[in-house]
């Protein structure tokens, strides 16, 4: 039989354990696992601030995790089917705090959502770390 890809994309600024836990729940389901980190730019489009972490170290970060086969920048939102295809995926993951939002993608692979680990975000993390000082 063949090998299972699975893929999936975050920015996992600040890596925490709920990154953790998402990357081996998604490893779990394959037998090799591909991560799109997503590009300084497009945080900056999205969320209007840079990440706290480059670009380059989330990618070393997320790629130095035991489950990670392979990582690539993730330039486009939109450009999602076309990483899914060029990397050879065959199941798309995502945490559930996406849930419907890549069904788009259900005619390329398979789209799975994971439930979130609880209390913990890179958000979360920033304030209370700012607050730190205060
Ligand atoms: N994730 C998770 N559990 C958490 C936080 C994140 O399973 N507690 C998952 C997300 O669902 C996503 C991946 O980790 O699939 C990367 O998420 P990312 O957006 O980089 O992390 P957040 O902590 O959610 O960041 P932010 O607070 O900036 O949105």
């Amino acid at each position: 039989m063949s090998e299972r890809t699975v893929i999936t994309f975050g920015t996992f600024d600040v890596f925490h354990v709920g990154h953790v836990r998402v990357l081996e729940r998604a490893a779990a389901l394959g037998d090799r696992l591909v991560v799109g980190v997503s590009a300084d730019e497009l945080n900056i489009s999205k969320k209007g601030r840079p990440p706290v972490y480059s670009e380059d170290e989330r990618m070393e970060i997320v790629k130095a995790m035991r489950v990670v086969d392979a990582v690539f920048l993730e330039e486009s939102l939109e450009q999602k089917k076309d990483y899914i295809l060029e990397h050879g995926a065959d199941v798309l993951v995502m945490g559930d705090d996406w849930t419907g939002r890549f069904d788009w993608v259900g005619d390329v692979c398979e789209v799975v959502y994971l439930p979130r680990t609880p209390s913990v975000s890179t958000t979360g993390l920033i304030e209370h770390i700012a607050g730190l000082g205060s």
